[in-house]
């Protein structure tokens, strides 16, 4: 017994010795870990399943049965205090962590900023708008259409038959051989889907492209814009017609404007006009602006042909109408003082970077 004695408290003195050194090394090795990773090392150096703490509770069953719940007491003392050491010093290392983070990203707002240079409207699109807001406030409805259009709704409908000049394949892009489908050569058969789709009374304007073969120059394009307008109704009458394009020609170039009509020809209006507007430059006298005329061309209009009205399924006798169609580019072209056409569609920034 003595001897066993003798051994077991020698066993117990040696545990104690480590469990002390295991500590005291740990402790200090955890608060000189510097950083996140080098601290989980140390966890599982002492901590860990093979750690050197569990190596030490490994060799308590050689101690006798009364050393072993005070050995143990004395080994769970230390591995609480070791894991409050990490539990510190893991704290620590975060708070620094973040510290230098905050550092790194910190944002002077009292830099100034960069300016972002934020584009704005196509002068095409700035005098459609106009346009537009000028027909909305008188009651008509903005119609949409395709620019890829049927042949019988460009000519036939609008009482433009098989031969008329307009039909020329020297004019129009056609799609086939035999010349159904094509580039729309321009808005009025928007006239014709309006009156097909559209209950009466109709109050339209259809701005879009129109195609045509022309060559490129100062005033053409092959494609360019126009606007149509239609009105149909019991008892219209052309002085309607007259009234509400003077009214549309005050708005656009102001109160008092003055505008004249002059008989002319369209296959889908009878009788046919165009108007022009007084030279808002030079009030009549002749300018450049003018070309000496004192008059500018605005649009051509008319009342709608009976012809027109009975294909698309409505009584001339008891509905009448009036209708007008006029060219997009001519207007944005004065309104902004450009002049030539194809700045219009060249997208050069430093062009339209103006308006
Ligand atoms: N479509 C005609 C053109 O392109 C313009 C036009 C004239 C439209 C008279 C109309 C109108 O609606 O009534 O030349």
């Amino acid at each position: 017994m003595p001897r066993s004695g003798n051994y077991s408290e020698r066993k117990r003195n040696k545990m104690k010795e480590q469990l002390a050194k295991i500590k005291e090394e740990a402790l200090a090795a955890f608060r000189a870990a510097e950083d996140a990773a080098a601290l989980d090392e140390l966890r599982v150096k002492y901590l860990g399943k093979k750690g050197e703490l569990t190596g030490v509770l490994k060799m308590m069953g050689r101690l006798s049965p009364q050393e072993r719940p005070v050995m143990g007491q004395l080994a769970n003392d230390v591995r609480a205090a070791l894991e409050k050491a990490l539990e510190e010093s893991s704290r620590k290392l975060e708070a620094a962590a973040l510290e230098l983070r905050l550092k790194a990203e910190a944002v002077d707002v009292t830099v100034p900023g960069e300016s972002v240079s934020i584009g704005h409207q196509h002068p095409m699109n700035i005098a459609l708008d106009e346009l537009k807001d000028i027909f909305i406030g008188m009651g008509f409805t903005v119609m949409d259409g395709p620019e890829v259009e049927l042949a019988e709704l460009n000519f036939d409908r609008l009482n433009a038959e098989e031969g008329h000049p307009s039909r020329d394949w020297s004019d129009t892009f056609y799609f086939d051989t035999d010349s159904r489908v094509m580039l729309r050569s321009q808005t009025s058969p928007m006239q014709v889907r309006a009156m097909d789709t559209m209950p009466l009374p109709i109050r339209i304007v259809a701005p879009g492209r129109v195609y045509r073969k022309d060559e490129v120059d100062a005033t053409h394009s092959p494609m360019f814009h126009q606007v149509e307008g239609l009105v149909i109704d019991r008892g219209v009458t052309m002085a309607d017609l007259k009234g509400a394009l003077n009214a549309v020609a005050e708005k656009l170039f102001g109160e008092g404007t003055q505008t004249r009509f002059r008989p002319h020809h369209f296959p889908f209006t009878e009788p046919s006009c165009e108007m022009d507007v007084q030279c808002y430059k030079c009030g009549g006298a002749g300018c450049p602006t003018c070309k000496g005329e004192g008059w500018i061309e605005l649009l051509g209009a008319g009342m709608v042909h009976p012809r027109v009205l009975e294909m698309s399924g409505i009584d001339p006798e008891v509905y009448s109408g009036w209708a007008f169609g006029f060219g997009l580019e001519r207007l944005a072209l004065r309104r902004f003082k450009i002049d030539d056409l194809r700045l219009i569609f060249e997208n050069d920034v430093r062009f339209l970077e103006q308006f």
